[in-house]
This record gives C-alpha cells, structure tokens and sequence, in this order.
C-alpha cells in the first residue's frame, strides 16, 4: 500500500513511536542553543509533522514553546495526552498539511520525516515559509528523502538529488549534514531502502 494513501494507519505509527527518544538531528539543534546561551528565555519552536510527539514533548521538556503541525488530528490528540506532558507545556496545536499552515516565527522549525511526504507542487512554498519563518539565528532540524530511496516516485512524494538539497540550503549555515543509505525495515516492518538527507541549518 503506499503510505501516503489516507488509509495509512497513522494511529498505530504514534503509537509504536511517540516514546521513542528525539531525533539525533533535533538534539544536535537544541544542544546547540543550549550552547550559545544556558539561560535563554523560552524561545519558540515549529515542529512540522509532529506525529506521535517523541520531538516535541523533548523541544517541550527543555522549556521551549511549541506550534505543532500536523494533517492528522490523531497525531495533536496523540501528543496531548502523552503522560510525559509538563504540566507547564507551552503547546499549540494544528490541524493541517504544511503546505496550507500558517505559523509563527520562530527559533527552530523541527520536521522530521515528515517533509518528504509534502507533495512536489507544494514543496518548494513550504520551503520557503520554513525559511522566511525563521528569525535570524534560528535553525532548522529534520529530513529530506533522497532520489535512491525505494520509495522514490510514488505519488504525493518529494524526493531529492543530494545536489538538491544542498541547493535547498543556500545561504544558511549548514551545521550538520549526513547522507544516509541503508537497508533496514520500516515502523510496520516492510524491508526498505533508506536514502536519508539528516539537516541541521542556522538562518545567518
Ligand atoms: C513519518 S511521520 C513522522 C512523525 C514524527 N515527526 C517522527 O519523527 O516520528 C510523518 C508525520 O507527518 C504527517 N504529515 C504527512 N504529510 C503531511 C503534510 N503534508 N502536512 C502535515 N503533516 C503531514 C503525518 O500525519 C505524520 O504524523
């Protein structure tokens, strides 16, 4: 079945994920903030795809602000009920695809494998309100899907060179960077091949 049909069980995918720990691409993010300055106030987070929650309850737990996207309601309900929830969480929640969202400016965009799944004539004007949405020193963290992914072409998909992405971060400050291509299985278990571009970029 292509996975980015409707029917896709997305309740089941929050619920074998969501306590998973955050993404290795976010933590590197948020320890690089933590690094420039310990005592920031709390500053303001956009996670795009939030899913079951497993980044933005971390983004949460260190004190930001989060706005979370995402186009399934199963996914904020997800998140909202999380027992690992502060008391204190600073959470908005909203229910749309990226491509049609609206959201605040912010520190840090956050989306992990959640982009790929934007469809190509959507991609580029999410890219670019992603971009235009981050004030100066703010970073992205999250993942492109490169062209030898095994699920490259399929319909509703965006799929990228690494030229491309590299492209994609022009004129911001690329701290990370990683190409992944590996065969392993996927949350519902079918073999796949990954072709994983892991990003973490700082508006300058
Ligand atoms: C593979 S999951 C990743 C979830 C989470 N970010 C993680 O790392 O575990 C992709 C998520 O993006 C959401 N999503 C897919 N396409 C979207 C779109 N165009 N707009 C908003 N959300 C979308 C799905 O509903 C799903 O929750």
């Amino acid at each position: 079945m292509n996975e980015t049909t409707k029917d896709r069980d997305w309740p089941g995918y929050y619920r074998k994920t969501g306590d998973r720990p955050p993404r290795p691409t976010l933590v590197f993010a948020l320890d690089r903030f933590d690094a420039e300055d310990p005592n920031a106030l709390p500053s303001q987070a956009v996670d795009l795809g939030c899913g079951g929650g497993r980044d933005a309850i971390e983004m949460l737990r260190r004190g930001w602000r989060v706005f979370a996207v995402d186009a399934e309601a199963a996914a904020l309900d997800a998140l909202r009920a999380r027992e690992d929830l502060p008391d204190d969480a600073e959470l908005d929640g909203l229910v749309a695809r990226f491509e049609d969202a609206a959201w605040p400016s912010c520190d840090l965009v956050n989306s992990s494998f959640a982009l790929p799944l934007c469809p190509p004539d959507g991609f580029a004007r999410t890219w670019d309100h992603i971009r235009a949405s981050l004030r100066l020193g703010g970073r992205f963290a999250g993942h492109l899907f490169g062209e030898h992914d095994s699920w490259a072409g399929r319909d509703g998909m965006t799929f990228h060179t690494r030229r491309q992405a590299e492209e994609l971060l022009d004129g911001l400050e690329v701290e990370y960077f990683d190409e992944e291509e590996d065969y392993s299985t996927t949350v519902r278990g079918e073999a796949k091949h990954w072709h994983v571009f892991h990003i973490v970029a700082r508006k300058v």
